[in-house]
């Protein structure tokens, strides 16, 4: 498109190339595997540069290609995205991309619990791999840790699990001068919300199940990053690795991607309804959502995040399980489930995977007990939320 159009403009009409679909208003699906050429200059032509024209959908496929340009533009107009089959997928495709064995990687403690597995169980113990884990509430947190073998810095800004956050452009701004590649899970934000390319990291990855799919009917990743390193990660990671994204999927998250911005002004309207609700109850210890101000690093959340999504977790006032159980049985709108950006309100106890996973001083040091409920909020009516919620706290 030539015109310099607003997001959700680019969101609802580019990379669609109407014209070669008969005007079709929403894109047909390349349901195949591959694509067939003229004769042998047009294949061999074909393999000058196997990112141009489609030739096998590990590569290139033109359903998953109309997806990934949308997604670009919601970072910014310079970049690129990659897709993958699922966020875990974009995630080792990305860690895989940057480290080389005997390499140190410095990460959030917090990091979603099968990413850390992945570089602490997988790199570390079956690769050689070196890894420290700081807080990074403090951009000097990951100052402190980087040794002359870092070669990655990886954030989850804020974290799913704590809702901590890590100041971006300055840990950024440290990498720069450095060999350092900066990389930060922007599931929670979304580049909608959080332009953290704009702010000097290198690669974002994302679980597109959340919010970019939106509906809870999808399981997919995406990378996104330079144009230069996502070519190199097409003909590295996707066909090496080949954490392939069904073309189906694609055409559903392009579905998905033209309400993104209506979704998430919901989400975040519902979210705030419910966070100031909790906060206010006498059977809530506490609220962990970046959009209150009594969060901790709320300013910090205002100057790096232009919105806040729905997700949260708040600790009841009870450590009693007998009690706890009876809140979580109680609930009728939310449901009970893991994952989260759908447009149903879910609930899930941390607690009920942690302490199977974790010994319990690593669940402590996480900074989660027993009482804490992470809720998604949904794009139900609020009042109904609240009322959900009201009638559980008062059965516990
Ligand atoms: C913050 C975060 N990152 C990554 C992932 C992994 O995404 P997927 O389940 O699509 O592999 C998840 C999944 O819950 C997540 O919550």
């Amino acid at each position: 498109m030539k015109k310099k159009l607003n997001i959700e403009t680019l969101l609802s009409h580019l990379g669609e190339d109407r014209e070669s679909h008969q005007g079709a208003v929403v894109p047909p699906i390349y349901q195949n595997s591959l694509f067939t050429f003229e004769d042998w200059d047009d294949i061999d032509a074909a393999f000058d540069d196997r990112t141009a024209r489609p030739i096998y959908t590990r590569l290139i496929n033109p359903t998953t290609q109309v997806a990934e340009r949308k997604i670009a533009a919601l970072a910014g107009p310079d970049y690129a995205c990659r897709l993958t089959a699922s966020g875990m997928g974009a995630i080792s495709a990305a860690v895989m991309h940057v480290v080389s064995p005997g390499d140190h990687i410095v990460a959030v403690k917090n990091l979603y619990g099968p990413a850390n597995n992945l570089i602490n169980r997988y790199l570390k113990e079956k690769m050689g791999l070196e890894v420290t884990f700081v807080s990074g509430e403090q951009a000097s947190d990951f100052k402190e840790a980087v040794t002359e073998r870092t070669s990655l810095i990886m954030m989850e800004s804020p974290s799913s699990a704590v809702f901590s956050l890590q100041n971006i452009a300055e840990v950024a701004a440290f990498a720069k001068g450095t060999s350092i590649t900066t990389m930060i899970d922007n599931t929670w934000a979304t580049p909608l919300y959080q332009k953290a390319l704009d702010m000097g990291v290198d690669i974002e990855v994302h679980s597109a199940s959340k919010y970019l799919g939106g509906h809870s009917d999808i399981v997919a990743g995406a990378i996104i990053s330079s144009e230069e390193r996502i070519q190199e990660m097409i003909v590295n990671e996707s066909e090496l690795l080949g954490a392939t994204i069904a073309p189906h999927t694609s055409w559903l998250i392009t579905r998905s991607l033209r309400s993104l911005v209506m979704r998430l002004e919901y989400h975040q309207k519902n979210a705030m309804r419910v966070a100031s609700f909790l906060e206010a109850h006498p059977k809530v210890r506490r609220v962990r959502y970046p959009g209150l101000t009594s969060h901790p690093q709320h300013d910090l959340a205002r100057q790096q995040m232009s919105g806040f999504t729905g997700l949260m977790s708040f600790e009841l006032a009870t450590d009693e399980l007998d009690d706890i159980k009876s809140f979580f049985n109680s609930l009728e709108v939310f449901q009970i489930g893991v994952s989260w950006g759908g447009h149903e309100s879910l609930i899930y106890a941390p607690a009920i995977s942690y302490l199977k996973e974790l010994p319990p001083e690593r669940f402590k040091d996480l900074g989660i007990s027993l009482g804490d409920m992470r809720i998604s909020v949904g794009l139900e009516n609020a009042d109904d939320l609240v009322a959900d919620l009201s009638h559980a706290l008062q059965a516990m």
